[in-house]
């Protein structure tokens, strides 16, 4: 490629997170922007097919950035796959019920004490938080708190610990700003629904939820436990959010896949190698974190790279879009 272009993506894109510097600020110039990487990767054959890599925010945060080849070549295929089908009933129902304790338990039952009351007095904090972290965009389109709230952790004392934890890392202010326009994923497979293509999904409900619910005990504490400890700090102003959402579409809007946020987001587990914990937990954490990557990232793009041969060589003469999470 050519020289200044290299230099101009490697000092865009390689800059630290905290740096004030805005990819995607207005000054940005959309010709500087096809310089950078794309999600799009080509399957060579004729027709040609695709893999895109999405990612799980709204997408008019991104929508403006994703290069018009990109656009294309989604709208040229004639079969669009995800990893889940969003728009199935019988996935959001399925995920519903594989995220609940066995019948008759609930949370008080399972948490030790001191857990159970940190977790309860943290939800009565937000709840109590949410209609001053709405935006009067949310407001104007008719989302209220009390809704939003039930919407997400209504439910929480049936959830099973892990997500209950999964839960409360996306119940902050920054995440719940971004609630109620469609993430990135969701959109595109309306949109595949809309222009009547025919669509699939690589993946069933039961594959990426068992493994979640897979962590042992001492783990799923260990990990709530981190979470809560974090979310108390956050309350108590002594900490900054060390991933945000923020963080995610910058580099999303960049090209930059290489970044670690990317991993964070692909297995939508937050990471707790946190180097001021004592060694004993840097252990644990440690576990939870090769646990995550062996069972939702390397397991799952085994199977998923076999089922997408699998379509193509049954599909010699179609044309196929897989989107699927960019890390
Ligand atoms: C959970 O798994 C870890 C790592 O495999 C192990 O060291 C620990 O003893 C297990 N705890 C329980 C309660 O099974
Ligand atoms: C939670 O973590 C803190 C700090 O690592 C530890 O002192 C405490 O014992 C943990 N609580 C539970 C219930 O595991
Ligand atoms: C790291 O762990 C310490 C002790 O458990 C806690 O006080 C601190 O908030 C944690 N930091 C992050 C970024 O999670």
């Amino acid at each position: 490629c050519v020289l200044w272009r290299c230099v101009i993506k490697d000092y865009l894109c390689h800059l630290p997170v905290a740096s004030l510097f805005q990819c995607n600020s207005p000054n940005f110039l959309i010709s500087q922007q096809t310089d950078l990487n794309s999600f799009l990767w080509t399957i060579k054959r004729d027709p040609p097919s695709y893999f895109y890599g999405t990612i799980h925010v709204p997408y008019t945060r991104v929508w403006d950035f994703i290069p018009e080849n990109s656009k294309q070549a989604f709208q040229e295929s004639n079969i669009v796959y995800f990893e889940l089908d969003l728009t199935d009933p019988y996935t959001i129902s399925a995920l519903t019920s594989c995220q609940l304790l066995p019948q008759g338990k609930n949370l008080q039952d399972v948490l030790p004490r001191d857990i159970y009351r940190r977790l309860k007095r943290h939800l009565e904090y937000v709840k109590l938080m949410m209609p001053s972290w709405m935006t009067p965009d949310q407001r104007g389109k008719g989302l209220y708190a009390d809704y939003l709230f039930n919407a997400i952790a209504g439910n929480w004392e049936r959830k099973r610990p892990v997500w209950v934890m999964l839960m409360v890392n996306s119940l902050t202010e920054a995440d719940i700003k971004t609630r109620g326009v469609p993430v990135l994923d969701l959109y595109l497979a309306q949109e595949a629904e809309r222009m009547k293509k025919r669509t699939g999904a690589v993946e069933k409900v039961e594959e990426q939820c068992h493994p979640l619910n897979g962590l042992n005990f001492s783990q799923v504490i260990f990990a709530l436990n981190q979470t809560l400890l974090q979310q108390e700090s956050l309350r108590a102003g002594s900490l900054q959010v060390p991933y945000t959402t923020e963080d995610l579409i910058r580099h999303y809007n960049c090209g930059d896949l290489n970044s670690i946020i990317f991993n964070h987001d692909t297995s939508q587990v937050p990471n707790f190698n946190n180097v001021t914990l004592p060694p004993s937990e840097q252990v644990t954490a440690q576990e939870i974190d090769s646990y995550f990557r062996q069972e939702l990232i390397y397991k799952r793009n085994e199977r998923m790279g076999k089922r997408v041969k699998a379509l193509l060589e049954e599909h010699p003469d179609k044309s196929f879009f897989f989107a699927f999470g960019a890390g």
